[in-house]
């Protein structure tokens, strides 16, 4: 079997799919400012945390503000956000991904969660997956956000598996880039293109068996 003892995975844009979520929200905030936000510069969002994700959405409408307000704004963005959230159930689980973890949940490999979302609790008990985690590392427990490896690191710590010892399933590049300063293995779920830096590069996890990792 293979040296695999955690399998650490990002929430958004691996276990289901947020960032067009996120993407309506941050292009209602944008156009109230006055600025349109493309799909495109929403995708540099991916795995940064909401703050700093609000400042370079500022820093691309040329608007500067006191930081009083960048955080109401940050606060009303996720009340926009959480309107989506809040109607989200099982069915927006991407393909796989449950038969995936309880493969490697059965296997005595940890479940890990590394997320730079304050809301990963929540969306995990909206879409009923919360149980199957042996650890979940937020955004509320962090204070770096990706590409710095602190989320990872923690998640590896929660659970005493050094990081040589863990995988990172991620779809972000920054998020990838976070792994592998921590010293972990890398799966980019999505293009190759764009996660070219992983180890592998997958387009999820539809049929993928838990021999895979012995690949790695
Ligand atoms: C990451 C997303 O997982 O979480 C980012 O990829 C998002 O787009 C970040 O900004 C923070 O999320 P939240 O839910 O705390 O606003
Ligand atoms: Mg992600």
């Amino acid at each position: 079997m293979s040296e695999i003892k955690a399998c650490i995975f990002d929430l958004d844009g691996v276990i289901v799919d947020t960032a067009k979520y996120h993407f309506l929200a941050w292009r209602k905030l944008a156009n109230e400012l006055g600025f349109d936000f493309s799909e495109e510069q929403n995708e540099m969002l991916k795995g940064v945390s909401r703050i700093e994700s609000l400042r370079l959405i500022l820093e691309l409408g040329g608007v500067s503000m006191s930081e009083e307000d960048i955080q109401l704004l940050a606060a009303k963005k996720n009340e926009d956000y959480l309107i989506f959230v809040n109607q989200m159930d099982e069915k927006e689980i991407l393909p796989g991904v449950v038969s995936f973890l309880e493969q490697v949940r059965a296997s005595g490999m940890k479940v890990v969660l590394g997320s730079a979302s304050k809301n990963a609790e929540r969306i995990l008990k909206q879409i009923n997956l919360i149980d199957i985690f042996d650890v979940i590392i937020d955004g509320t427990k962090t204070s770096r956000s990706k590409p710095d490896p602190q989320v990872f690191i923690m998640g590896a710590e929660a659970v005493s598996i050094p990081n040589e010892h863990c995988v990172v399933f991620e779809d972000a590049p920054k998020g990838v880039q976070a792994a592998q300063a921590a010293g972990m293995k890398t799966v980019g779920i999505g293009k190759s293109d764009v996660l070219g830096a992983a180890d592998r590069v997958i387009p999820g996890f539809e049929g993928l068996e838990l021999e895979f990792l012995q690949t790695l």
